[in-house]
């Protein structure tokens, strides 16, 4: 673990521990307030990503945003990173092996923002943070805490391009984010 952002951020350049480094454009490592309470961890970089360099500004970042502006969230007040930093070929899952070799950068990432909340997006961040045994749709919108850090599992912003409802519990679960963050900063 490297206890500074500049010797963690040099140490994933050229980065070649799996095999997502073939055909990635740009490493997408993680974007906003490095001293942030509140941390949100996606899935892996799409084709948007993958050219920009940065998290979430995709379709689905998009919508994203609307519902951070909605809800009072700033980009830049928050945290936002990746289970993989290089993107999946067609947008697959990321695969064991990747997800493994790619996770000694996110727990170092967590590690030096040292976040209160991590917001999991989807079953990807959800499964690989806290465990195979936990599926999204029974897990999402509740509270679980590990090592002093609460976790709140929503939909991955993408599956909300696709259906309404989930659009409703995604805003309830910021909601209910947001209600926390005003509890325990205050
Ligand atoms: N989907 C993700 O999980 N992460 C991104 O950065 C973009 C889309």
């Amino acid at each position: 673990m490297y206890e500074t952002w500049e010797e963690l951020e040099k140490s994933i350049v050229g980065c070649n521990k799996c095999k997502l480094c073939n055909g990635r454009k740009n490493i997408v490592f993680g974007t906003g307030n490095k001293n942030a309470d509140l941390m949100f961890i996606g899935e892996g970089p799409g084709a948007d990503e993958d050219i920009q360099g940065e998290p979430f500004v995709g379709k689905a970042g998009k919508l994203m945003d609307m519902a951070f502006c909605g809800i009072g969230i700033e980009r830049e007040e928050v945290y936002i990173a990746n289970i993989v930093k290089c993107r999946p070929p067609q947008n697959r899952n990321p695969e064991e092996d990747e997800a493994k070799a790619c996770m000694d950068y996110l727990r170092n990432q967590v590690m030096l923002v040292k976040p209160k909340i991590i917001v999991l997006l989807g079953s990807v961040a959800l499964k690989n943070i806290l465990g195979e045994e936990y599926g999204i749709t029974a897990s999402r919108g509740n509270w679980i805490e590990r090592k002093g850090i609460l976790y709140m599992p929503t939909w991955h912003p993408a599956a909300l391009l696709r259906d309404d409802n989930k659009k409703i519990e995604f805003w309830k679960d910021l909601k209910e984010v947001m209600k926390k963050m005003e509890e325990i900063t205050k």
